[in-house]
């Protein structure tokens, strides 16, 4: 059989890694595959240094416009990132009648729905494994593994480059810009990292999870994102003490009043399995109601992990090429007339339990007011320590609270925060048992 030709848009971290691993395993991907996976034609800036790299097989040009308009190419692979030229070229590409494989998370968060209808309307696919949680297959295992399944939440560490960041500050102290750098260095970052520390990049494969796993349309504007930039090295030690570490974590839950879809740092014990990722290492649980929990890990981002999972994309798309469009399975796991409109729920609506710390003027009467607006606002302490500063005069307060409306939580931290004698604002992190 003719070899499949593919259009690479992009060689930089994952483009290169992709062109690396289809050399490397070529042959035994085409056994896989039925048929040889071939790029054929190459759209970068840089000309010179991806032809020294590719060879003189491969056509190699700066305008990826000539790469989704060449009727010799059967597969678009999109690496180039960003939403705005990359969505032209996406939507081109389709309506050039081309498939599609990205790994572009930030252009499915915002134009999923866009990009999946236009891909539906012309009978091809758009393969996007690689835009969530790099080289681990949930979005395969969302898809069809879990099929039997009503889901009921999903939690993960899906941004590698804030997970390498909290976990080296745990561990060996070292200062958050010092680590940022490392992470950019070794390829985990975004172009722009602020996407990484604000946790947008963590929202926009949120969103997709959510997708998949409720058959919602994707709905990026809707998720509540904090990302880690405001977390302290004290709140880190302060709830390593306490046998909880921080994550940030996307979380997306049903609850019968509409869904949950956040992204945030939050404390979770730190013998749970996801608080022992670390590093870049990213992992997805998902709870089913018939098989219960179910945990993926692996590299969520990097050169190879990430190829692995657009390679893999390329595989399932190369077989598809004999299938029916009408018997595929569908871009977001539903059918998509199937789609359901359940709300997606303001932050104010989550219920989960908090950790609350704030500085006290260390007198007579403080723990008892505070215990009464805490109560007076439905929330029950699970426990409590008190830390005397070195001036002695004031004292450090921490909180673990059972589970309370995000709402009623915040009437009262601005409550506490008038109180007389309290001395700082009330730092309030989201706490998360997994269980
Ligand atoms: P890089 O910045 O390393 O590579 C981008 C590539 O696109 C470069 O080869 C660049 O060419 C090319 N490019 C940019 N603009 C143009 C243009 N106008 N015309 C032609 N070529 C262009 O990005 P990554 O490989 O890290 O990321 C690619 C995508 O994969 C992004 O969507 C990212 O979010 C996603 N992703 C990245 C992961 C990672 O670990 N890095 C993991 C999972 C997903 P040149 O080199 O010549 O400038
Ligand atoms: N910047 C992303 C991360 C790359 O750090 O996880 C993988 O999507």
């Amino acid at each position: 059989m003719d070899p499949i030709r593919v259009g690479l848009l992009g060689l930089g971290v994952v483009g290169g890694g992709t062109w690396k691993v289809l050399k490397r395993n070529g042959q035994e991907i085409a056994r896989r595959a039925g048929r040889s996976i071939e790029v054929t034609r190459v759209a970068v800036r840089d000309v010179a240094k991806a032809r020294a790299l590719l060879g003189p097989d491969v056509v190699v040009g700066a305008d990826p416009h000539a790469v989704v308009c060449d009727p010799n190419i059967d597969i678009v692979v999109e690496l180039i990132g960003g939403d705005t030229l990359a969505r032209e070229l996406v939507l081109e590409a389709i309506a050039n009648g081309k498939d599609v494989v990205t790994a572009n998370k930030a252009l499915l968060a915002k134009h999923g729905s866009e990009i999946f209808a236009a891909a539906s309307a012309q009978g091809v696919t758009v393969a996007f494994e690689a835009a969530v949680a790099g080289g681990i297959p949930i979005i395969k295992a969302m898809r069809e593994g879990l099929t039997a399944n009503r889901i009921e939440w999903v939690a993960g560490i899906i941004n590698g480059t804030t997970n390498f960041i909290l976990s080296e500050m745990r561990s060996r102290g070292l200062p958050f810009a010092t680590v940022l750098a490392e992470a950019q260095k070794l390829g985990y970052a975004e172009a722009d990292p602020t996407f990484d520390i604000e946790g947008v990049d963590a929202a926009h494969k949120l969103t997709l999870l959510a997708s998949l796993a409720f058959g919602i349309p994707v709905q990026f504007d809707r998720a509540y994102i904090e990302g880690i930039t405001k977390l302290t090295a004290k709140d880190i030690l302060l709830a390593e003490r306490l046998g909880y570490r921080i994550k940030l974590l996307g979380i997306t839950k049903r609850r019968p009043e509409g869904i949950e879809l956040r992204v945030h740092p939050a404390l979770i014990p730190s013998k749970s399995l996801l608080a022992n990722v670390e590093g870049a290492m990213n992992a997805v649980l998902v709870r089913g109601d018939a098989v219960g929990q179910t945990l993926y890990y692996g590299k969520g981002a990097g050169e190879e992990p990430t190829a692995s999972a657009v390679v893999a994309d390329l595989v399932d798309v190369t077989r598809l090429h004999t299938a029916d469009p009408g018997h595929r399975v569908p871009h977001l796991a539903f059918q998509p007339d199937a789609m359901a409109d359940t709300p997606i729920l303001s932050i104010d609506d989550v219920i989960t339990s908090y950790y609350l710390r704030l500085t006290v003027a260390d007198q007579p009467g403080v723990l008892a007011d505070i215990a009464r607006v805490l109560a007076d606002s439905g929330m029950s302490i699970v426990s409590m320590i008190q830390e005397p500063n070195e001036s002695g005069d004031t004292a450090e307060l921490i909180f673990l609270t059972h589970l309370a409306l995000e709402r009623k939580v915040n009437q009262a931290i601005t409550r506490i925060e008038q109180l007389p004698f309290v001395r700082s604002t009330v730092t309030r992190l989201r706490m998360e048992s997994l269980a």
